[in-house]
């Protein structure tokens, strides 16, 4: 099965990735934290890209493309995968294809920016597997402590409401032409991605149940 998930920043797709990926047993490819850990890492890339993450804007298009087509000849790709964060402009959707990568399903999670302002203001990750968690709607089993690596849990830099708002805005500029072009390939589902996160993993699972 090969997925993308596709919304704005903050409507849940590393959520809803983190357990499609148990699901279907495919690998969860989430392009934020590649770069978040060449930023801790230190590598030359994460020295190149860490003021675009910083800013809350896009990393350029070719930068992004070869981290990708690095990660999909990956063992662990070959049952399939599930991009979260990638494409996110049109070039990034060409540049899959060239790579030869045939979609099965886009799922596009719908959320309204007012509500994914409050919510970013409450999400805490986990500095080595990048799993979210939330203050209220997501809380680990013990406070701040991630529940698969027990490490300390963090606040992301970008999730300042200012940073939050640079990025809506670039999602409805850059990101948001995506859901037409796939829709014009008829392989995208759009869920609404208000309320539990359990529900909406079930709608997802059920919609791609039916269209499988
Ligand atoms: P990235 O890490 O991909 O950030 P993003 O797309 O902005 O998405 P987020 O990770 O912020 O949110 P999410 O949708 O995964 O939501 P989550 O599940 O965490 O990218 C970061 C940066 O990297 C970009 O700004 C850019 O600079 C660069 N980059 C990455 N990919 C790129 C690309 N392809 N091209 C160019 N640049 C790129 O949920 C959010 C919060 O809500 C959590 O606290 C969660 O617990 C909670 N939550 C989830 N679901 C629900 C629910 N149903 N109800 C209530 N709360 C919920």
């Amino acid at each position: 099965m090969r997925l993308v998930l596709l919304g704005p920043p903050g409507a849940g797709k590393g959520t809803q990735a983190h357990g499609l990926s148990k699901q279907y047993h495919i690998a969860q490819i989430s392009t934020g934290d590649i770069f978040r850990q060449h930023i801790k890492q230190n590598t030359e890339l994460g020295k190149k890209i860490q003021v675009y993450l910083d800013q809350g804007i896009l990393v350029p298009d070719e930068l992004v493309n070869h981290v990708v087509e690095v990660r999909l000849l990956q063992e662990d790709c070959k049952n399939g995968f599930i991009l979260d964060g990638f494409p996110r402009t049109i070039p990034q959707a060409e540049a899959l294809i060239s790579m030869g990568i045939d979609l099965d399903r886009v799922i596009n999670v719908d959320v309204p920016d007012e509500t994914i302002i409050k919510r970013m203001g409450g999400r805490r990750v986990c500095p080595a597997c990048g799993a979210p968690y939330h203050v209220r709607y997501h809380k680990p089993k013990h406070k701040d402590i991630c529940d698969e690596c027990n490490q300390p849990l963090i606040i992301r830099e970008d999730d300042q409401e200012a940073t939050v708002r640079k990025r809506l805005l670039i999602y409805h500029e850059m990101t948001k032409p995506l859901i037409k072009y796939y829709q014009s390939k008829n392989i995208l589902l759009t869920v609404q991605g208000m309320g539990d996160a359990e529900e909406i993993s079930e709608k997802i699972i059920e919609a791609l149940g039916e269209n499988a």
